[in-house]
């Protein structure tokens, strides 16, 4: 986030062509998908945590038909502090992390709270299948096939009542599993646990999900197993990851980046081509894989299903 910008993507972090095989496997288990044949999730890569499978994926209307980044890529180019500060040291170093067993606490202002465990929220909630586009802040772009489970029907089963302004949700905080929270390993130290916000109304629009795996496998660990939050149309870093607790509040939560930078990073984080980061355009972006650079769309590209939110906002103050 902090560290690099988009000029200092590396050639090797630019895909190669012969990733691509990735995509044909992952058209040929969609075109299973589409005869109601489930896929046998989790056994192509064998997830450090086993036989954990998902159930058939439901396609999703909001499925963008571009080009997928190749797994590879998407696997191995990533934020997540808690593993390092540069883009290889998830995939490196992520290993540690154990996303089984797993609960996620949800508290606060909810008629029902709970603390879930990970296999009772894969059982109860339909996985769907979220091609979406990635924006990160640094303007690089991905396009992932997600699957997941609709954030707007776990926040319907846990019941908020009506103090419940603002969702908040915390990744875990565990050094051993996470040697990027020991005291600055890397030089750079975040304020753990990471957390992130979002206005109950954005919380529930059918946009966002709870990821739960991407091209119709489990989440790999550096992605944000077992559960990460995704909401295509703000940049990345609000896209939560390994969450533990999720909390219902009134007030608006103060994220991880909001702290570390406040001039550079709001709380809603929506993707706005017209806001340059004070230290970069956000006009364009870079799609890895590609050479060129394409422009950037309000909202990632998502304006119709979001823009109504945010009516009568002035976005280049609530950015
Ligand atoms: N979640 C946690 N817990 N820690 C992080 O450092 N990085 C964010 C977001 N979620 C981050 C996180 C940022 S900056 C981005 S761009 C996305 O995760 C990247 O998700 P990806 O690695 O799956 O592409």
């Amino acid at each position: 986030m902090l560290i690099k910008r988009q000029d200092d993507i590396k050639p090797s972090e630019i895909t190669n062509p012969s990733l691509y095989a990735r995509r044909r496997e992952f058209l040929k288990g969609g075109a299973a998908l589409a005869l109601g044949v489930a896929l046998p999730v989790g056994s192509a890569l064998g997830p450090a945590y086993g036989a954990a499978k998902l159930s058939p994926l439901t396609p999703s209307r909001f499925n963008t038909d571009e080009e997928l980044t190749p797994y590879e890529a998407i696997t191995t180019h990533n934020n997540f502090y808690e593993f390092g500060t540069d883009k290889e040291s998830p995939a490196k170093l992520a290993d540690s992390l154990r996303p089984r067993p797993w609960t996620v606490l949800v508290d606060g202002e909810v008629k029902r709270p709970r603390e879930w465990d990970i296999e009772d929220i894969l059982k109860q909630f339909p996985l769907e299948e979220r091609i979406y586009r990635l924006r990160c802040v640094e303007a690089w772009s991905m396009v992932i096939p997600w699957v997941g489970i609709s954030l707007a029907s776990f926040i319907k089963a846990v019941e908020p009542n009506s103090n419940a302004k603002y969702v908040a949700f915390e990744t875990l905080v565990d050094q051993e599993q996470m040697p990027g929270q020991r005291s600055n390993l890397f030089g750079f130290g975040l304020n753990w646990p990471y957390i992130e916000g979002l206005r109950i109304d954005e919380a529930t629009n059918p946009l966002a999900i709870l990821g739960v795996g991407l091209y119709g496998e489990v989440m790999p660990n550096q992605n944000g197993a077992p559960i990460r939050l995704v909401v295509p149309w703000k940049y990345g870093f609000k896209s939560i990851k390994s969450i533990v607790r999720i909390s219902f509040v009134e007030q608006q939560p103060v994220n991880t980046w909001q702290v570390q930078a406040p001039r550079e990073y709001g709380f809603y984080a929506n993707v706005n081509p017209q806001v340059d980061h004070p230290r970069w355009s956000q006009g364009q972006e870079r799609r890895i894989g590609d050479w060129l650079k394409r422009e950037t769309l309000m909202f990632n590209g998502y304006g119709d299903q979001v823009a109504q939110l945010y009516s009568g906002m002035d976005l280049s103050k609530n950015f």
